[in-house]
């Protein structure tokens, strides 16, 4: 797992943005796994400030975003296909009928669950997955408690969410918030080629210590992301704040990104790899 820690929202933003566009200029047909909630929010304007400037282009790309609350119509404003409307698609050129999000009045959850699994995997599987991190350590709502190989399914919140979320969402009205969601498992997000997750504030500070550097469990289920051979964390100082080696992330992931990696185990095969292709051209 890599930790960029950036010295405020803005630049982690800027920088998880930047990743993203680099897939899609590479791959414009490429599949993303998108999260809502108020994280993702100025790295969404970010990528849309890019289209604008027709630095990257949205027109081929397909979504599948993680998860939605179970009751609530797509025009409700608090569902989760209501924010993505609003804060992204309709900011950047992507089709919506590329955009998918789980239907929160599905009569029959598990149906609806097991056919969207499909649809990302005819798709060929998520290349990108964006996520954000609950103050207690979920990743999409997979709530403490949850298998670390858990599928796309029905899921119960926690007090400690229905509070976040009614804070940030639902003007303090708990009531309000529902207590079911659907939602893309542990293991189904740990398919993804890779993870770019954003936290942000000293309210993630313990969840994102618990993601790093506690043990991975169900009680912490971003820890999972510790078997993931591509998973990039941007964070401010405050969200980093209490890791213990948070100096040494930051040093080796900006290594890492401007590539002035010197290592023997992957910058060397690299550029061995470049010089054999150079040789076989002449
Ligand atoms: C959203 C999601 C959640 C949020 C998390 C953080 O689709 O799956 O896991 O990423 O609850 O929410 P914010 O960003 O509002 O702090």
């Amino acid at each position: 797992m890599e930790i960029v820690v950036c010295k405020d929202k803005n630049e982690a933003s800027r920088k998880a943005a930047d990743m993203i566009a680099a897939l899609v200029k590479k791959n414009p047909k490429c599949v993303l796994g998108l999260a809502t909630g108020s994280t993702p929010v100025a790295m969404y304007d970010e990528l849309a400030k890019d289209v604008k400037a027709k630095k990257i282009s949205f027109k081929n790309v397909k979504s599948w975003n993680l998860d939605e609350y179970y009751g609530l119509p797509p025009t409700h404003d608090q569902s989760y296909r209501y924010f993505m409307n609003e804060n992204l698609f309709k900011k950047i050129d992507i089709k919506l009928s590329n955009t998918h999000v789980l239907n929160g009045l599905a009569k029959d959850p598990d149906k609806e669950c097991k056919a969207y699994e499909a649809q990302i995997k005819k798709a060929g599987g998520i290349d990108l997955q964006v996520l954000g991190i609950g103050s207690d350590g979920h990743i999409a709502f997979n709530e403490p408690g949850t298998s670390l190989s858990s599928r796309t399914s029905i899921v119960y919140l926690t007090p400690s969410t229905i509070k976040d979320n009614a804070r940030l969402f639902f003007k303090g009205k708990e009531n309000e918030v529902p207590t079911r969601a659907l939602s893309m498992g542990v293991g189904t997000i740990c398919e993804a080629k890779k993870i770019v997750l954003l936290a942000f504030g000293k309210n993630k500070a313990d969840a994102v210590k618990g993601m790093v550097e506690g043990g991975m469990s169900q009680f912490c289920t971003a820890s999972a992301l510790q078997m993931h051979k591509d998973a990039w964390v941007f964070c401010d100082e405050e969200a980093a704040s209490k890791l213990k080696l948070k100096d040494y992330y930051a040093w080796r992931s900006s290594t890492v990104l401007a590539g002035a990696c010197e290592c023997a185990c992957c910058c060397k095969k690299a550029a061995a790899a470049k010089g054999a292709k150079a040789k076989t051209k002449k």
